[in-house]
This record gives structure tokens, C-alpha cells and sequence, in this order.
């Protein structure tokens, strides 16, 4: 069974490792896993890395995009796609999550009638503003085979119209609906003890477990928002007042090159100056799990960083003003803040006085959600 899987942004990288990982240890005798990047991300600390770290095959294809506008970065990748599409008539395309990677190539392959399986379908934020929503939405529409991490997943797609009466074989027409589990839980149940031993991030900024707290911000509408991006980090001053907690931001390229000019300049100061607060580059998987589970909170507007808080058990101040990962809010575990200063530092004081309260139930599967799918692709094929 030949796949294609296309890859192009940090966390597609992370999820297809998991995919790649099942189909090395379990089904290599039965999957070859083809591998495009289409080059959305292209810093090392943006890439490179994962592959080496987890061990991802060298992409077979990379197509060298890099950075756009929506159109010309959309339009060029389904271009480039296509291309490896016809060459490569792999049995079906596989694709992660809801970037502009996710849309050009299942767009592209959908009108080739090459079967599209979308791992993480069926989330959604409600809230069109977000280039991700459309992407998702186009995605599932274009898909046959639907992975589904959640339950809320599955609840949207059967909404929007999708069957789960529907039988095999499937097809963009009679999409097949699977709650599989998340891909992201078997990566953290995976490399959890191997961040442990091997990252050196606590040492390297000299931290201590439960002292600090962990902040991403990349989102369009915080770092192209000139006022929520002084939000959040007026908010981040603020309680660094409060505590002798440090920061730790590993910081998104998108907003390291937008800082400057948006914070007002007073808190650009206060900040760059605050020696509690520790900005760094994009930061390995590794050191990343490590800074995850070594944390006190988490503050972020990433979809990967706010489950990956709940899978090592801290709570999770949300920069947005909903998520696709509703459970997290019901459960507790994470608080809606938007880029509100006032809420932010509220939902902060709020987990003080409540961390120990917080459950963490098994949401996002038992960590084998990528040989689920495999199972499923293999049994299609059959
Ligand atoms: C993209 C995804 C977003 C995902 C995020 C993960 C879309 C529409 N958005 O957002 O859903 O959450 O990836 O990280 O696909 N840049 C670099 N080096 C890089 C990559 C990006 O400097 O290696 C900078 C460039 O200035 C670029 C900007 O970041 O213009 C934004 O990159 P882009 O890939 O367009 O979107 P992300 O914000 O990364
Ligand atoms: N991540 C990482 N290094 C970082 C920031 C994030 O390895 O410096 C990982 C994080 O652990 C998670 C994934 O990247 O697995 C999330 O990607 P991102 O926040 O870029 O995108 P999103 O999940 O919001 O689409």
C-alpha cells in the first residue's frame, strides 16, 4: 500500500512522525510512507530538526515553497503537488491537521480521484476569521477516509453532514468516519521518558521544575494585532511582578519578527530587560516535552501546545477566544482568555488557588491512534 503523506508546518512534521513511527515498527512490510514536504516551514529550528530528533525519513519530495501570501503559498504548493501526485499514484494521499499544506493537497488530489485520509478531521472553532477553519472545513469535504481525534470531532462531522452509518468501501462521496485518537498523544506517551533523559533545556537556562511557566504565542490575530499582542504581553509583565516564577517563550519566527515594532516601547523594555522572562528561538520536540513537563502553566494560543499541557497534566491559560480542543475548557483543565490582559492574569491567579483539583480523564485515545490508522488504510485497500 503506497501513501503519500505531505507535510509542510512544525506540527505536521510532529504528527506525521507518529504515522511514520507505526509504519516503521509494525507495518513496514505492508505501507511505504512517501513523503513530501512542501517547505511552508523551512528553518531549521522550524524542521530540520524533528526529522533528526524522531527519526522521520528524509522527504523524498520537497518542494522548497517557503513563506507567501495565502494565495500565491497555496497555489504554488497544488502546483508542485500535483506534479508528485501523478508521478507517484500513491493509493491515497494523507494529510495533517489544517495548514495551507493540508488544503493544496487535498485539494489537488481530490480532483485527481485520489482518495484523501485527513488525520485530526473534524475540529473546528467555529470562527471563519481563521485561515485554519476554512482549510479543515475544505479538507473534510474533500476527504474518504476521516480520522478523528475527539468525540467532539465526529459530533461536527456528523453536523456537517457525514454518515457514520456509512460503509466500506468509501469514497469523497461516501466518506468513511473513524474516532481513532490523537496522533499527538502517541508522540507524547512516546518520547515523554526519552525528552526526560536526553534534553538539556532545564540545565541550559538554568531552570527549576515547577518554577516556571511556559508561553507560545503564533497565532495571526495576536501577532498581527498590535494590541493583542500587547496584551498578552503586558499580562505576562504583569504577573512576573506578582512572582519570582520565570517565563520561558520559545518564540514563534512569525512573532520574533513582528515584536519590536508592535509591543508599545515601554513593555518591549520591560520585557527584553526582565531576566525572569526568557525568550528563545523555536525549541526541539525534546526540549519542548521537557519544558512541558517541568512547567507550573501554560499560556498559548497553539492548538499542539494546549493538549500537550493537559498530556503532562498542567493547566492551560488559552490566548484565543475559543478552541477546536473544547474538552479541555469543560474539563477544567484550560481557561478561554482571548488576548485580554485582565483575563489573562485572572485565569493565572485562578489555577493558582485550583491546580490541585484539576483531573486529567483520557480524552485523545491510549497513545496507538497511528496504528489505528494504518489498520484502517490497510483494510480499505484490502
Ligand atoms: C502556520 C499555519 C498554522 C499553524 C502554524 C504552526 C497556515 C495558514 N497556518 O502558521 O495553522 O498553527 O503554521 O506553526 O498554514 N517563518 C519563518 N521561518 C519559517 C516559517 C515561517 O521565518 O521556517 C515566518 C515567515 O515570516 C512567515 C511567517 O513566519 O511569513 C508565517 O509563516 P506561515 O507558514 O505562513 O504561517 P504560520 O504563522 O507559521
Ligand atoms: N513545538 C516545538 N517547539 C517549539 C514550539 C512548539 O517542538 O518551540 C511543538 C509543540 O510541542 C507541538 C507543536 O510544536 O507538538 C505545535 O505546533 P505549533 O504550535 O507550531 O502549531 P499548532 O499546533 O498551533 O498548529
Amino acid at each position: 500500500l503506497k501513501i503519500l503523506s505531505v507535510i509542510g508546518a512544525r506540527p505536521q512534521i510532529i504528527k506525521a512522525a507518529a504515522l511514520s513511527r507505526a509504519v516503521r515498527l509494525s507495518f513496514g512490510e505492508q505501507i511505504e510512507d512517501v513523503i513530501l514536504h512542501t517547505g511552508q516551514h523551512y528553518d531549521a529550528a522550524m524542521s530540520d530538526v524533528f526529522f533528526s530528533e524522531m527519526e522521520i525519513p528524509p522527504p523524498k519530495y520537497n518542494l522548497g515553497i517557503g513563506s507567501g501570501s495565502h494565495g500565491r503559498q497555496t497555489a504554488l504548493m497544488m502546483e508542485g503537488i500535483e506534479k508528485v501526485l501523478l508521478e507517484e499514484r500513491p493509493r491515497f494521499l494523507v494529510v495533517y491537521g489544517d495548514t495551507n499544506s493540508t488544503l493544496a493537497a487535498a485539494v489537488a488530489a481530490v480532483k485527481h480521484h485520489i482518495p484523501v485520509a485527513h488525520i485530526e478531521a473534524g475540529l473546528r472553532s467555529f470562527n471563519k476569521a481563521m485561515p485554519e477553519e476554512i482549510n479543515r472545513i475544505v479538507c473534510d469535504h474533500c476527504s474518504t477516509l476521516l480520522f478523528s481525534p475527539t468525540g467532539k470531532g465526529i459530533e461536527n462531522l456528523i453536523r456537517e453532514g457525514f454518515s457514520p452509518a456509512s460503509t466500506s468501501p468509501f469514497s469523497a462521496d461516501h466518506p468513511g468516519i473513524f474516532h481513532t485518537g490523537d496522533v499527538m498523544y502517541d508522540n507524547s506517551r512516546f518520547y515523554a521518558r526519552k525528552a526526560e533523559k536526553q534534553s538539556q533545556i532545564l540545565n541550559r537556562y538554568s531552570l527549576k521544575e515547577g518554577s516556571f511557566h511556559l508561553v507560545t504565542i503564533h497565532r495571526d490575530f495576536n501577532t498581527d494585532n498590535a494590541e493583542n499582542l500587547n496584551g498578552i504581553f503586558n499580562a505576562i509583565s504583569e504577573i512576573s511582578g506578582r512572582t519570582d516564577d520565570r517565563f520561558v517563550i520559545p518564540l514563534h519566527p512569525r512573532t520574533s519578527k513582528i515584536m519590536a515594532g508592535a509591543l508599545e516601547k515601554n513593555l518591549y523594555k520591560k520585557i527584553t530587560e526582565n531576566e525572569r522572562i526568557v525568550i528563545t528561538e523555536p525549541v526541539s520536540f525534546f526540549d519542548m516535552i521537557r519544558l512541558e513537563q517541568s512547567c507550573s502553566m501554560v499560556f498559548t494560543d497553539s492548538g499542539g501546545v494546549q493538549k500537550e499541557a493537559f498530556f503532562f497534566q498542567k493547566p492551560c491559560v488559552i490566548l484565543r477566544p475559543e478552541t477546536e480542543w473544547v474538552e479541555l475548557v469543560d474539563n477544567g483543565n484550560a481557561v478561554l482568555t482571548g488576548a485580554e490582559s485582565a483575563k489573562i492574569i485572572a485565569s493565572y491567579e485562578h489555577f493558582l488557588k485550583n491546580m490541585s483539583q484539576l483531573t486529567f480523564p483520557d480524552i485523545y485515545g491510549n497513545g496507538n491512534a497511528a496504528e489505528e490508522i494504518c489498520r484502517i488504510l490497510l483494510n480499505e485497500d484490502s
